[in-house]
C-alpha cells in the first residue's frame, strides 16, 4: 500500500511557497509519494494560462528532483471528493492524504460534496500563520496532522495574483522565471496595465517586426528578439517621479538622469525595471532595451534590430523612416546598410529639431557613419 499526499492547485504560476510545501511533504517519512494535481480551472479566480502551460511550468521545476514526486498528467475537473473516489477506483490499495492550507481547512465543510471526505482521506494541513486552524470546524472522525513549512516563504498578504499583476517576482523559482520570460507569459496583461492602447499596439508591432527582421536576415536569438521588442517601452508612460525612483534603485545619481533628454529616460529605466521588477538577467535583452532610443558604438545584432524596428515601426508612421522600412525584406540591401540608413535619418531628425544628441548617439554616429 502506497501512502500518497495529494497536493492540488492552479499553479498560475507555481511559486516558491508551493515548492516549499512540496519539499516539506517529501520529507515526511510516512509518505511514499507526493502527487501534484493541477486544476483545470478555478471557481474563485480567473486563470491567465491554460492547463498545458501551467503544467509545463510545474514540470520544469522538477526535472532533477526526487522520485517521490509525480505530476499528474490530466487536469483536475472533478470536485475533490469525486477526484479521490476516482483515484481510489483506479487503485484501491493506495492510501491518500489530502494536503490543505489551514485557510482551506477552516472552510472545508463548505465545499461541495465535502461531507464524505473524511471517510476517504487523511489530511495534512499546512500551517499558515495568518489562518490559525480552527479545530471546532473539523469533524471528530477526521484524521489529520499539521506540517509547518519553515515559513520563510509564507506571507499573510501574498497571493499568486500579485505575480500576474507584475509584482513580487522574487517569489518565483529560477526555472519558473526562465519559463515565464522565455515564453512571454503574463507580460501582455502587465503591459496593457502600464500603457495606453496605442503604446501597447506599438510594442506588439515592434516585437513582431523585430522577429521578422531577425528571421529574414538570419540573425540569431529569435526568442530574445521578440521579448526585447515587446518590452522595450515598458516604462514609457511612467511619470517622472516613477522614472527617478527606478533610477535611484540602481544606486545612480538623479543628476545623471536629469541631464539627459526626457525622451530617452524610459529606455534606461526600462532596462533597470526589467532587471529589478522582473529579474531579467540576460544582459543582451537589457542592453537592447537600454540602447533602443539612442544607439551606441559597436552594437550587437539584437540591439540594432530593436533600434531599427522601433524607429521604422509603421505604427509610428514617421515619414523620414519610410524609405528604410520599404527596403526591409527586399534583398536589395544588407541589414547593416538599412541600420545605418535608420541611424543617419535619426541623426538628421535630431539636428532638424535642434535636439542635443546623447553621448551614446554621438558615439554611434562616429562609429557607423564616420565616412558620411
Ligand atoms: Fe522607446
Ligand atoms: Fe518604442
Amino acid at each position: 500500500m502506497n501512502k500518497i499526499a495529494l497536493f492540488t492547485g492552479c499553479f498560475d504560476p507555481i511559486h516558491k511557497q508551493h515548492l516549499a510545501i512540496i519539499e516539506s511533504l517529501t520529507k515526511l517519512s510516512h509518505i511514499d509519494q507526493v502527487w501534484i494535481l493541477i486544476n483545470s480551472y478555478s471557481e474563485e479566480k480567473s486563470l491567465s494560462l491554460p492547463f498545458s502551460v501551467r503544467k509545463e511550468m510545474v514540470v520544469t521545476n522538477f526535472l532533477q528532483k526526487s522520485e517521490k514526486i509525480k505530476i499528474y498528467d490530466w487536469p483536475v475537473t472533478f470536485y475533490t471528493t469525486d477526484l479521490i473516489k476516482e483515484l481510489k477506483k483506479k487503485d484501491s490499495q493506495n492510501d491518500f492524504y489530502l494536503v490543505l492550507g489551514t485557510d482551506q481547512a477552516n472552510n472545508l465543510y463548505q465545499w461541495e460534496r465535502s461531507e464524505d471526505l473524511s471517510e476517504l482521506v487523511k489530511f495534512i494541513f499546512v500551517n499558515r500563520n495568518d489562518y490559525p486552524l480552527d479545530q471546532s470546524k473539523l469533524k471528530k472522525e477526521m484524521q489529520w496532522e499539521m506540517i509547518d513549512d519553515d515559513n520563510k516563504y509564507i506571507s499573510s498578504n501574498f497571493n499568486s495574483s500579485q505575480i500576474r499583476e507584475g509584482n513580487n517576482w522574487n517569489w518565483l523559482s529560477q526555472p519558473t522565471l526562465q519559463y515565464i520570460q522565455q515564453n512571454c507569459l503574463y507580460f501582455y496583461d502587465i503591459l496593457e496595465s502600464k500603457m495606453s492602447d496605442k503604446r501597447f499596439q506599438h510594442s506588439l508591432s515592434v516585437a513582431k517586426l523585430a522577429t521578422k527582421i531577425a528571421r529574414f536576415y538570419r540573425l540569431k536569438n529569435l526568442s530574445k528578439t521578440f521579448i526585447s521588442g515587446l518590452l522595450h517601452d515598458i516604462t514609457k508612460e511612467f511619470t517622472n517621479e516613477e522614472h527617478i525612483k527606478i533610477w535611484l534603485s540602481s544606486n545612480q545619481k538623479t543628476t545623471d538622469l536629469k541631464r539627459q533628454p526626457q525622451s530617452i529616460w524610459h529606455a534606461w529605466t526600462g532596462a533597470i525595471y526589467l532587471k529589478h521588477q522582473f529579474l531579467f538577467e540576460n544582459q543582451s535583452i537589457l542592453d537592447a532595451v537600454y540602447f533602443h532610443s539612442t544607439g551606441r558604438a559597436n552594437m550587437t545584432d539584437l540591439e540594432k534590430i530593436i533600434f531599427v524596428a522601433d524607429k521604422v515601426d509603421p505604427f509610428k508612421n514617421k515619414s523620414n523612416m519610410k524609405q528604410a522600412y520599404q527596403m526591409l525584406f527586399t534583398h536589395e540591401k544588407k541589414f547593416d546598410d538599412i541600420f545605418k540608413l535608420v541611424l543617419a535619418e535619426f541623426w538628421k531628425e535630431l539636428e532638424s529639431l535642434k535636439k542635443i544628441p546623447t553621448k551614446s548617439t554621438i558615439e554611434a554616429k562616429n562609429y557607423y557613419l564616420a565616412e558620411s
